[in-house]
């Protein structure tokens, strides 16, 4: 057992690291960032105020200290050992009797979903419902790392499997704490009705859960549920194109057409081209990949202004301003390439404290080989790299807002380059995304499973809504919604006062609570009686 000394260090676990934010941004849209990642880290660190022994660094209110659940490191035998997997509670609303709420962390710290159970879904679905708010971190995330370094061995129970089955002993065997004044008993799935939660990859987990542990989730909601893995996602970029303001679209193409022709010309037009981006020194795919950075702020948008960015409209705004254009030699250069070219100089380039090819060049492997504990962008990356795909390049036609020197080839290299095989695993040669798919892919469907997405959302396109997928219809038992102009996971946020959220945000929430009440009635009839006993 932990002392309680290191359980309120967990609690209070400084947050050092790059912000949510930060690290999607870098690492979540195209071939990730990684040496500028790396740099920013090492910056963070030097200026950082904590000087490793320091537990006052709080980061949420006390009440949220984060708690330990024994989980094994290897559900399949493997190894023997287990880790310490975190996660947090919040009774303010619990009446014995009520449902548990699972809020699943996914590829992130579960710190980070703190906010979801302070005034986001879980804080709505329970004051609704008399239900107790849990956020279980994902393995290998935040604090609840198993191993000793992310090396291609160490990470070998970063899958699906074990990490599902993780949820699923957590139901199995969570014990209460004693002043809620329930039974262990009282809390199993056969007493009390699971609702399991989810956004993004998470939200596929929920799916997955609902349907391969149906006796432990009674219903889930799987928000942005990406249940479609493949390995080249050229369509991330066909939201953005169609819902995104047409003249900042119109305008990005074209600079694109331009960028890419002039790359053609003979020396030194493509180096003079680079270095007005402040990048001469890179090759061309990864300049490309420099000038797709923006690109992902599209989907860190949210409807909170509190925790949107404002990085798309600032970059469209950057984009489209006009102005006179300029000239390399005797070519002429075109405004929007200008402005194109001063928005990375400034917004992009500028964030690097060493050197554009230190920061943006993927041409020399050494710095992708490190992988101590503190290298946490080895982690989705890993998945990406083992089961799920998602890689982002150019498509092969029509207009593009990347460059086509982003191809597959270029977005997926760094899996070869960060993972040399080990002595107990190697990565495949691309994802095997068997393994997701046979989960269900567009198709899957469950009683009391919801899918929540957001109409505008990049990864709409990996999701049962996604246009290609089978058509549906909404019930109360399967229960679709899509939220107008919405991106990534937009109902799980919330506000603190509810009444003050959009209409479409207020509406989302609102439709959730009734089919979840509905599906508490469902559990009661099912059970006949209420089986509940005070402690
Ligand atoms: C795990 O422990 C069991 C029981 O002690 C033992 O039989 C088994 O060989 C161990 N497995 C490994 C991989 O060490
Ligand atoms: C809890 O739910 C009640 C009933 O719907 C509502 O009036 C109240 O504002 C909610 N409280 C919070 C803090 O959201
Ligand atoms: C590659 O990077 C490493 C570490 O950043 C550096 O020491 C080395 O000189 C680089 N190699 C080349 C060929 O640039
Ligand atoms: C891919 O994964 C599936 C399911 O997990 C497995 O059956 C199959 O053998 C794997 N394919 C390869 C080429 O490893």
């Amino acid at each position: 057992m932990l002392s309680a000394l290191l359980l309120s260090l967990l609690g209070v676990a400084p947050v050092l690291g790059l912000d949510a934010a930060t690290n999607h941004r870098l690492l979540k849209t195209g071939r990730p960032q990684v040496a500028l990642w790396q740099a920013l880290r090492a910056q963070e660190k030097a200026n950082s105020l904590y000087d490793g022994s320091d537990d006052q660094v709080a980061f949420s209110a006390p009440s949220h200290e984060a708690h330990c659940f024994d989980q094994s490191i290897s559900h399949f035998g493997e190894v023997n050992g287990t880790f310490c997997q975190r996660y947090w509670m919040d009774d303010r609303y619990y009446k014995p009797g009520g449902p548990v709420f699972l809020l699943d962390g996914g590829e992130t710290d579960g710190a980070d979903r703190l906010p979801f159970l302070e005034t986001g879904i879980l804080q709505i679905l329970s004051n609704a419902t008399g239900g107790l708010s849990i956020v279980l971190e994902h393995r290998y995330y935040g604090g609840s790392v198993p191993v000793e370094s992310f090396s291609t061995d160490d990470l070998r129970f970063l899958n699906n499997a074990d990490s599902l089955e993780d949820s699923a002993n957590f139901i199995r065997n969570f014990k209460p704490p004693k002043h809620l004044g329930v039974y262990t008993e009282a809390l199993k799935p056969k007493n009390t009705p699971w609702i399991y939660y989810g956004g993004s990859y998470a939200g596929a987990r929920a799916a997955f859960m609902r349907k391969e542990y149906p006796d432990l989730v009674w219903g889930a909601i799987a928000s942005s549920a990406v249940t479609h893995a493949q390995i080249n996602m050229a369509e991330y970029f066909d939201p953005i194109q169609k819902y995104a303001d047409q003249t900042c679209i119109a305008t990005l193409q074209g600079a694109i057409r331009a960028i890419d022709a002039l790359l053609e010309l003979p020396h030194p037009v493509p180096t003079l081209l680079k270095g007005l981006f402040g990048v001469a020194g890179l090759e061309n795919d990864d300049f490309g990949g420099v000038l797709q950075y923006p690109l992902g702020y599209w989907q860190a948008r949210n409807w909170d202004p509190a925790v949107s960015s404002n990085g798309w409209e600032e970059f469209c705004d950057a984009l489209t301003r006009g102005g006179k254009g300029g000239r390399i030699g005797l070519l002429k250069i075109t405004p929007a390439i200008m402005n194109y070219a001063k928005y990375i100089r400034e917004h992009v380039v500028a964030q690097c404290p060493t050197d554009a090819v230190d920061c943006f060049g993927n041409h020399n492997d050494t710095k992708f080989l490190v992988d101590d504990l503190d290298q946490t962008w080895r982690l989705w990356l890993f998945q990406v790299c083992t089961q799920w795909g998602y890689f982002m390049p150019a498509p092969k036609e029509g207009p593009s807002i990347l460059s086509k020197h982003v191809t597959l080839e270029y977005a997926s290299n760094i899996c070869k380059q960060a993972y040399p095989p080990g002595k107990y695993f190697a990565v495949p040669n691309w994802p095997n995304i068997t393994d997701v798919n046979a989960r269900g892919d567009y198709e899957l469907e469950a009683e009391r499973l919801a899918y929540i997405d957001g109409e505008a959302d990049p990864w709409r396109t990996m999701t049962p809504q996604a246009d290609i997928a089978p058509k549906r219809k909404s019930s109360v038992d399967k229960p679709l919604h899509l939220i107008e102009d919405g991106v990534h996971h937009w109902d799980e946020n919330g506000l603190e006062h509810h009444d003050l959220e959009p209409p479409k945000i207020r509406d989302v929430h609102e439709f959730e609570v009734l089919f979840v009440q509905e599906w508490l009635a469902q559990f009661r009839e099912s059970k006949g009686v209420w089986n509940v006993g005070k402690e």
